[in-house]
């Protein structure tokens, strides 16, 4: 198969050609300032079975449909609570996920078949104009799962969509460049089908960031949420190499710490970020890198705390799990 094409200058043009592609029933592969996602028209049956067969995602998985703006979400879901709103208004664009009941626009092969569907509008300039072009043709949303095989790494730069998924686009499928994303980790998804707000997946969009927009002090804990969340499964978000936590590196391990911590001698130093942020912008290409070396395993040492660290604890932990 020839290479899906490459387009690392995203003028104007090139995005209303991605967006009349997708328009078209192919995928296109575009930055978020999470990961990078691989997108479909969500109103397509035959578009969104492409995504599932590029990554090999089982069919039951639900996908993010992802628009340009709140108004675009409404079409989707058939009821907003208050405190959505509220969530909405602060952090979109932004790496937050709202789950909602669903409209009759969003079908069975979106949402996994559950009566709850989840949307995002993302913060980056190139997602935001491919999903405004996307909407201009008369497309409703983009569907879009992270750019990866299943159970792999996200992938953070179109280098990495492209050593994923290469082999399993077809030749009219798009890969946009835009750049390494700067957060780095997946969108924090809120269940918001019920009174208060659920967290399914932290990000960087946190609790105490979710009580403050909502004022709801107490959100919902429920970890045997019937939602399924394939991010929740475990093996999932790993490398080849094993990871190992919080223990002290010997000489031919990878090590991902920061920087206040020092490289042990022989070790190989895959990160040294200087802050949470850095931590997680950086972890997913450290693990990237960690497989690129051939490297059989590698210690995370875990950042304490709350905000993002919760997010970067979690993935560690589900990379530790193993493919
Ligand atoms: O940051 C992100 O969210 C990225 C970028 C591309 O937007 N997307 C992403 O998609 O991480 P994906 O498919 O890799 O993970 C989406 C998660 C899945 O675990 C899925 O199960 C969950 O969202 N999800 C989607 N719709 C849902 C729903 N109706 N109820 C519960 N979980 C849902
Ligand atoms: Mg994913």
């Amino acid at each position: 198969m020839e290479d899906s094409q490459f387009l690392s200058r995203c003028s104007a043009d090139t995005i209303r050609l991605a967006a009349e592609s997708l328009f078209e029933g192919n995928l296109v592969a575009f930055p978020t300032e999470t990961v990078y996602g691989l997108g479909a028209d969500a109103t397509s049956a035959d578009a969104v079975a492409k995504i599932y067969k590029a990554k090999g995602r089982p069919a039951d998985h639900p996908l993010i449909v992802h628009v340009h703006s709140m108004q675009a979400m409404e079409p989707w879901v058939s009821d907003i609570p208050a405190y959505a709103v509220s969530l909405a208004r602060d952090f979109w664009p932004g790496p937050m996920t709202l789950v909602m009941m669903r409209s009759a626009l969003a079908k069975d092969f979106v949402t996994g078949g559950q009566d709850s569907v989840g949307v995002r509008v993302p913060n980056h300039p190139i997602a935001l104009s491919l999903l405004q072009e996307f909407h201009k043709l008369g497309g409703k949303g983009v569907a879009a799962p992270s750019a990866n095989r299943f159970g792999h790494v996200s992938p953070t730069t179109s280098k990495a969509v492209h050593s994923e998924l290469n082999e399993y686009l077809e030749d009219l499928d798009l890969v946009l460049d835009g750049g390494q994303s700067v957060i780095g980790l997946e969108s924090t998804i809120i269940d918001c089908t019920h009174d208060a707000p659920l967290i399914l997946r932290p990000g960087a969009i946190t609790a105490v960031m979710i009580q403050s927009s909502t004022g709801i002090n107490r959100l919902k804990v429920d970890k045997t949420s019937e939602l399924r969340v394939s991010g929740s499964l475990e093996k999932h978000y790993s490398p080849l190499a094993r990871v190992i936590l919080d223990q002290v590196p010997v000489s031919g391990q990878g090590y991902i710490a920061m920087s206040t911590f020092p490289t042990p001698h022989g070790v190989i130093r895959l990160a040294q970020p200087g802050s949470n942020e850095e931590f997680a912008r950086d972890l997913y290409s450290a693990l990237r890198k960690a497989d690129e070396l051939g490297l059989n395993s590698l210690v995370i040492q875990q950042p304490p705390g709350d905000g993002i660290a919760i997010a970067i604890r979690d993935r560690a932990l589900r990379a530790s799990k193993g493919r």
